[in-house]
């Protein structure tokens, strides 16, 4: 039996505080560790948390202090930890051979760490943070198991503020909500259900033939509560909603209508705010929304839906001061130059992978399944590029390093949820989406993927290296 909806209150996902800060740093110390916590009436979960909760941690950060997390992995199985949408050196980008063992020691890990480097227990990941403001999230990415190891828990928000969106007059303190959409499925006595191969993830990745597609539930959380409430006042809110799911895409839409006035994406705010009935939500992207509840009477239950199934409900109190605006400008983004850019095609499509030595049906990108050892693009530091993405399915494709713009879409206009700076794109089945990308500052070894955390581990990965 499933929960009855909007009993859950919607949980925030606490702040993390620095364990100390210098002039110009900020250092987080953050342990995986197993944990349990009620997710569904009267049962215990056991999972996976950043310190042991789930969502992790929110950590915020500011642009132009560098953030330092000193990663402890107290789990019983190796972990990779990337900040998704950090513009970030190599060594820190969380590669998925870039293994952080347990603590408790963990040998026979090796070949799991081929073209990678293993770290004993312990790995400090840094980040610049020299990137304007922006949702981002931090997630496991261990090669072969990063569908399992973030279903049963690792994400996290990683929120960056910068100067230029202060000035802006958006809601702020708790009308400034962080939303972490994921479906889930539960056994019984409460426990997740993933149909890994190997329930232990030690060594055997991937999942069942029946679950190419990605692993789907039918509960939906909401920063880890099943269809959860919140109360607010009749005034403007402000969300970020961030589809963590690993293979679900949702699509959003108010019940009795409003808008959903989008500032922001993947990267931070848009140059106008774009309004919306309805906004499509692939794996990994982000929608920064606002949402005005004085346009609905007080006492109104408003239902945020996918389609005609739930996400979670607002009850509307009372009306009350609000000093926020919707500024017609908010920032100014200036098209990436496309004359004389290298063009590269990545096509994203089924296709047979090696798996413990035998051939089976996985995901690939241009005919070739993930090798961390193959370079599959070589762009220059500085240089900007076209990347051209086709796919025979749904994908969400991800690029590490350099946010992008959508240029093109078949041919024709970028798409409604297109706009502004992006670090994932969602194809749908035989579309040819262009985008125009700059590799800046760091060179190095980075990743480009399918965000179907199922098709990643499915090989459906690439490998580009920035060169000097
Ligand atoms: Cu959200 Cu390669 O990551
Ligand atoms: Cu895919």
């Amino acid at each position: 039996k499933l929960p009855e909806p909007f009993t859950a209150k919607l949980p925030i996902p606490p702040v993390k505080r620095p364990s100390r800060s210098t002039g110009d740093t900020d250092h987080y110390e953050l342990t995986a560790r197993e944990a349990s916590m009620e997710i569904l009436p009267g049962l215990r979960t056991p999972i996976m948390g950043y310190d042991g909760i789930f969502p992790g941690p929110t950590i915020k950060a500011r642009k132009g202090r560098r953030t330092v997390v000193h990663y402890r992995n107290q789990l019983g199985v190796p972990t990779v930890m990337h900040l998704h949408g950090g513009h970030t050196p190599a060594d820190s980008d969380g590669f998925p051979t870039d293994l952080v063992l347990p603590v408790a020691g963990g040998s026979g890990y090796a070949d799991q760490a081929v073209g990678g480097t293993t770290s004993a227990g312990t790995r400090d990941y840094t980040y610049p943070v020299n990137q304007r403001a922006a949702t981002l999230w931090y997630h496991d990415h261990r090669m072969g198991f990063t569908g399992p190891q973030v279903w049963r828990g690792l994400a996290g928000f990683f929120l960056i503020t910068d100067d230029e969106e202060d000035e802006l007059p958006l809601p702020r303190g708790d009308r400034d909500v962080p939303l972490m959409i994921t479906d889930r499925a539960f056994e019984a006595d409460g426990a997740l259900r993933y149909p890994a191969m190997d329930p232990h993830l030690v060594s055997m990745p991937g999942i069942d033939a029946a679950h190419m597609n990605g692993a789907i539930g039918d509960v939906i959380l909401v920063n880890g509560a099943p269809w959860p409430q919140l109360e607010v006042e009749a005034v403007r809110y402000r969300f970020r909603i961030l589809n963590a799911s690993n293979a679900r895409r949702y699509e959003l839409t108010l019940d009795p209508p409003a808008p959903l006035t989008q500032i922001g994406s993947d990267q931070g705010l848009l140059a106008a705010p774009v309004e919306h009935s309805t906004i499509t939500v692939a794996p990994a992207e982000r929608y920064d929304v606002i949402v005005d509840f004085s346009a609905y009477p007080s006492g109104s239950k408003v239902v945020l839906k996918n389609g005609d199934g739930n996400v979670m409900r607002f009850v509307v109190g009372r009306a009350a001061t609000d000093d926020s605006a919707i500024p017609a400008r908010l920032s100014s983004i200036e098209p990436l130059p496309r004359s004389a850019a290298t063009t590269r095609p990545w096509m994203f499509r089924q296709g047979k992978v090696t798996s413990m030595g035998e051939e089976t049906d996985g995901w690939i990108i241009n005919g070739r399944e993930f090798d961390p050892q193959r370079m599959d693009a070589t762009p220059r530091l500085g240089d900007v590029e076209i990347w051209r993405f086709g796919s025979d399915g749904h994908h969400p494709v991800h690029v590490h390093l350099s946010p992008f713009q959508v240029i093109s879409r078949n041919g024709g206009p970028p798409g409604p949820g297109d706009h502004g700076w992006k670090d994932t794109v969602d194809l749908s089945p035989h579309e040819l989406v262009e985008v125009a990308i700059r590799f800046d500052d760091y060179d190095g070894r980075y990743l480009v993927h399918c965000h179907n955390l199922e098709h990643e581990d499915m090989a459906m990965m690439a490998t580009f290296r920035v060169s000097r």
